[in-house]
C-alpha cells in the first residue's frame, strides 16, 4: 500500500482513528531492585473504556500510579492532554482527572459528602452551600440516594462505598477517571450494576475509563479495549477476540481458561 493510500474508517487503525489524551513512552518504575515495569508503551485513547489485566504483582497499579505521577520514574515520558506530566506546570492537569484507588476508599470521620468535597475544597473556590449542592447530585449521579450524603462510611455497604468513592473521583468533573479494581469484593450482581453505570457514565458523559479489572464479566460487558501487563511491559491489548487467540500461557489461561470459558456464555445468553 502506497504511503498516502487513503484509508477508509473501517480499514484504519484505531489509533489513526481516535486521539490519545494519555501517552506512555519508554516507562520504567522500580523500587531499588528489579524494576516492575520496564520500557513500557501505552496509549489511552478519549472515550474509550480501557480494560487493564495481568497477574497479581504484575504492576497495574503501579502503572496506574506512575501515569498519575505519585511514583518516581526510572526512565520514560508520561504524556496527558499534550503535556509532559513531569514537566507539566499547569496545576489544573490533575483536576482533569479522577481516581479510585485499589486500597483508598474513604476518609472514615467524613461523611459522604465531605469526602466528595476534599478535592472540591482543594480545587475550587466555591461557597460552601454551592459545594454541598454539587456533592449531592455526585451522590445523585452513581446512583445512590441524596439522603446517603449525609452517612458515614461505616453506615455503608461495600457496594455503596465503591459508589461514594466513584462520586468522589467525578467531584471535579474530570474528562478521565483511573479505577483500580472498583467491584472486587462485590458479590456479581452488585459489580454487574456497578458496570452498568460506568458503561452508562461512560456514554453519557463522555468520559474515559481506565479501569483494572480481574473480572471476566466486566471485561466481557464494558470493556472495548484490553491491556494485558505482563513481563514488565504490555503483553498485548487489543478486544476480546484478540485476547482469545494470542499465544502466551498466562493470556491463554487467563482469557480461554474455565471462568473465561463461562462468562464468555453468559454474555451470550444475554
Ligand atoms: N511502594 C512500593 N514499594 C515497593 N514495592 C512496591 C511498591 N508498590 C508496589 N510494589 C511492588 O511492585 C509490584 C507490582 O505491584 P502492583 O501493586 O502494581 O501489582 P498489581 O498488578 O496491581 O497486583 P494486584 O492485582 O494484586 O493488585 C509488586 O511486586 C509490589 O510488591
Ligand atoms: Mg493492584
Amino acid at each position: 500500500m502506497s504511503q498516502h493510500a487513503i484509508l477508509t474508517e473501517d480499514e484504519a487503525p484505531p489509533a489513526a482513528r481516535r486521539e490519545p489524551i494519555i501517552t506512555v513512552r519508554g516507562l520504567t518504575v522500580g523500587f531499588g531492585g528489579e524494576p516492575v515495569l520496564e520500557n513500557l508503551d501505552l496509549d489511552i485513547y478519549r472515550g474509550e473504556v480501557l480494560g487493564i489485566v495481568g497477574a497479581s504483582g504484575a504492576g497495574k497499579s503501579v502503572l496506574t500510579r506512575a501515569i498519575l505521577g505519585l511514583l518516581p520514574r526510572q526512565a520514560g515520558k508520561v504524556t496527558a492532554f499534550g503535556e509532559d506530566i513531569s514537566e507539566s506546570s499547569d496545576p489544573d492537569l490533575e483536576r482533569r482527572w479522577g481516581v479510585l484507588f485499589q486500597h483508598g476508599a474513604l476518609f472514615s470521620s467524613l461523611t459522604v459528602a465531605e469526602n466528595i468535597m476534599v478535592p472540591m475544597r482543594e480545587y475550587l473556590r466555591l461557597p460552601q452551600p454551592l459545594m454541598e449542592a454539587l456533592a449531592v447530585l455526585k451522590v445523585e449521579l452513581v446512583g445512590l440516594r441524596a439522603s446517603d450524603a449525609g452517612k458515614y462510611p461505616s453506615e455503608l455497604s461495600g457496594g455503596m462505598i465503591k459508589r461514594a468513592a466513584l462520586a468522589r473521583a467525578l467531584a471535579l468533573d474530570p474528562e478521565i477517571v483511573f479505577l483500580d479494581e472498583p467491584t472486587s469484593g462485590l458479590d456479581p450482581i452488585s459489580a454487574a450494576a456497578f458496570d452498568k453505570l460506568i458503561d452508562d457514565l461512560s456514554r453519557t458523559l463522555g468520559l474515559t475509563v481506565v479501569m483494572v479489572t480481574h473480572d471476566l464479566d466486566t471485561l466481557h460487558a464494558i470493556v472495548e479495549r484490553i491491556a494485558v501487563v505482563g513481563e514488565k511491559r504490555i503483553l498485548v491489548e487489543g478486544d476480546i477476540a484478540k485476547m482469545e487467540s494470542f499465544d502466551h500461557p498466562w493470556v491463554r489461561d487467563y482469557f480461554c481458561g474455565a471462568r473465561a470459558r463461562a462468562a464468555g456464555a453468559l454474555e451470550a445468553e444475554v
